[in-house]
Parts: C-alpha cells; structure tokens; sequence
C-alpha cells in the first residue's frame, strides 16, 4: 500500500541552461508528507514530474517502496501509468460532464473490483473530503475549493502508494486556501498516503508538511520539520525564505561550532548560534525572525528564560495592525524590526527601549543577502 519513496542524486537538466533539478537527495517515509518549498522557477515542479515519470531525469534514481522506478546510470525508467502513483495538479481537473461520485469513480473503471467494492470506496472517499451531499451533483456546479476535494477524492479512491500534489490550493481565494490546507493534510493522513506536496507559500507548507524541503536553483537546500526549519536554518536563504526579515551584516570575533560573538554596526557585539564553525574575521549576515525579538523600557530586566543579547535602541516607527504592532528601532548603526502580538501597543516613537535578541533565535552565515523574497 502506502510506501516508501526515495530521490537519490536526482538530476534534471533542459537544453542549455544550468539543471533545472541538481543533485537532489531525500526520502519521504511510508505515510509521510514531504512538502516541497522555494520560489518560482526553483525545480519543484520538475522534481515531482520526474517522480511522477513525467520527465526523464537526466541522473539519479528514484524508488517508490521496493521498486527502482528510474535508474539513470542503468538507462532504467518505468513508464508513469505503472508506477501506482496519483498526482492532483494547481488547476481542477475534474471532468465537467460528471456528477461528483462519477467522477471520483472513474479511475475505478478500469480495475475489476466488484460492484459494493467500488460503491463503498467512492462513498469512503466522498466522506473523506466531507462531500458526501455533493454526491450526484453536476461537476460544475462546485466552487473551486470543492473541485479541489473531488479531484484529491478521485486520486485518492484507487489507493495510490504516493500522492504527489503540484500547489493544489493555488487557485483558491486566501480564505479558502487557508482552510482548504488543514483539510488536505487532515485528509493525507486519514488515508496513510505518503505525499510530496509542491508549493512556494511557506505557511503552507507548514501547516500542511511533516518535514519540509526548501529548493533554491534546483538544488535542496535543507530538509527538515518545520520547526527545525524556522528555529535551526542551515542556510541564509532558508532563513530569509521562512521570514526571518532581520539580516544584520557583521564580522565574527570568535566562534566555536555552537555559537558565535559577531561585531555589529558601531562596535556592538552579539552572541549568535552559528550552523557551522566560522574563523574570526569572517564577513556574515545575521538572521534573525521579527517575532522573536523583545522590547522592554531601556532599565528593564532581561526576559525570562533563555540567554538574551541586549542592545540599547530607540523605536523609529510603529505600525499598529490591529492584532499586532510592527516595530522598526534603531541601535548603533543597525535597524531592526520587532512583532509585539496583542492589541494594544506598548511604545511609540521616540521611546528609548532594550531591544532584546534571542541567543537561540540569531543566527550567523558566512554570507551576504540571498534576496530571498519571502511571503
Ligand atoms: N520543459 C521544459 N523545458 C525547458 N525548461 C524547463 C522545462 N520545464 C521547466 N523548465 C525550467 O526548469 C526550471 C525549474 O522549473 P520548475 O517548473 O520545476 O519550477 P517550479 O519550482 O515548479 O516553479 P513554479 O513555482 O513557478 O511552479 C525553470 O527554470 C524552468 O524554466
Ligand atoms: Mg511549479
């Protein structure tokens, strides 16, 4: 049934330019959803379609459970209709001139299933997607986001060992798609199904993944749960990707493999984690998440809990966005912006404060900005 899939050293390249898949390694456990993460153009789609047997993969092997389905090295490639495999795709393919339960039963057509058989597996899968009363309704006549659940229905009825989903929530208005995730991954791991699921919108991804893997240029940067990936980036970009906004240029001091004291703007020091040891006088970015820093009057006491950095700032703005006020202050040279949650805001401009920075939430990379944009 459900299996185990696994990309070894896959590789993809198109005429000419550089791979558009480089060397990607990962496994997804039997049951598991691996969600796929990085901007447009990064390799996503194409790392599925290759698992999918969609494309040709230019190296690498890829097994689903036991069996090699491509093996380059041996010129090996299983065509796609055999490797038991269900794919739902960003635009709703359900077929227009069927009802719901048509539709969800047709992959069973062709299979010699007795009738009850097919009929409670239609039924179990309608009940999965809770569209049960939608049953003999015309295809048409659904809005987006229940199109989406026939289609993930109808991959669903013919117990695929995989389900590969290509930014199936794309389409959707903002409210739906938020919705619409905690039902796909409530749905996912109803069925035990082991999922690679591609999207480029990293609250998605988070809330839909067991592990996620963020993708730059084609190569995987880091595969992870997501709160190793928010709270333990490997690399500058995945910290930039995943929203961490603060990214202050500095030079280490010193450093051992578990942190690091890195001179910032006019001689201000701050102690930072560090993914791997840096030699003093190494130029770095620090990264650090705008929910994780605290404010407090200038003369306040550190927060509890947890080793803090401590810089004295003066608040420059403050954005009130109703559930929640931005920060932007200034300290020695460097800017920072700060989340403060709750409705009502406890500084304004002008105020002087202790801008306090989370030992365990800065960390330092021997590089300059990626330009990552994230969402
Ligand atoms: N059939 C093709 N021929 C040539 N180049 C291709 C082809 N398919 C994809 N590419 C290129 O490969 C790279 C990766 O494309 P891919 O579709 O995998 O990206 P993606 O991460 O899914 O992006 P998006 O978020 O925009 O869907 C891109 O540079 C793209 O232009
Ligand atoms: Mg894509």
């Amino acid at each position: 049934m459900t299996a185990e899939l696994a990309v070894a050293h896959l590789t993809k390249s198109f005429l000419g330019a550089r791979p558009a898949v480089d060397d990607v390694s990962f496994v997804a456990q039997a049951g598991e959803v691996v969600a796929l993460l990085g901007p447009s153009g990064c390799g996503k789609t194409t790392t599925m379609r290759s698992v999918a047997g969609l494309e040709t993969p230019t190296g690498g092997q890829i097994r689903i459970g036991d069996d090699v389905v491509c093996d380059s090295s041996r010129g090996f490639f299983l065509k796609p209709q055999r490797r038991n495999v269900a794919m739902v795709f960003q635009s709703y393919a359900v077929w227009p001139h069927m009802t719901v339960a048509e539709n969800v039963r047709y992959p069973l057509s062709h299979r010699r299933l007795p009738r009850p058989e097919v009929e409670r597996r239609v039924a179990e899968a309608l009940a999965v997607v809770k569209l049960e009363e939608y049953a003999g309704r015309s295809a048409t006549a659904l809005s987006g986001g229940q199109m989406q659940r026939v289609a993930l229905a109808r991959s669903l009825v013919y117990q695929p060992r995989l389900l590969l989903l290509d930014e199936p929530l794309s389409n959707l208005d903002a409210k739906l798609r938020q919705q619409l995730r905690e039902d796909l991954r409530r749905i996912i791991k109803h069925a035990g199904v082991t999922a690679l699921y591609v999207t480029h919108d990293q609250s998605e991804a988070v809330a839909v993944g067991d592990r996620i893997g963020v993708m730059r240029e084609g190569r995987l940067l880091q595969i992870a749960t997501p709160s190793e990936l928010y709270n333990r980036p490997a690399e500058l970009f995945v910290a930039e990707f995943t929203g961490a906004s603060n990214l202050i240029a500095g030079r280490i001091l010193r450093a051992d493999a578990a942190r690091a004291q890195v001179r910032i703007g006019s001689g201000c020091d701050l102690l930072s984690r560090v993914p791997r040891v840096l030699a003093p006088g190494t130029e770095v970015t620090v990264a650090v998440r705008p929910e994780n820093l605290r404010l407090s009057r200038a003369d306040a006491q550190a927060p509890p809990a947890g080793e803090w950095n401590r810089i004295c700032a003066m608040v420059s703005t403050a954005r009130f966005h109703g559930v929640q006020t931005g920060y932007t202050v200034e300290a020695s040279g460097t800017s920072w912006e700060a989340t403060e949650y709750g409705s009502v805001p406890q500084f304004s401009p002008g105020d002087a404060v202790s801008l306090w920075i989370p030992l365990d939430g800065c960390w330092a990379f021997a590089e300059k900005r990626s330009g990552a944009a994230a969402h």
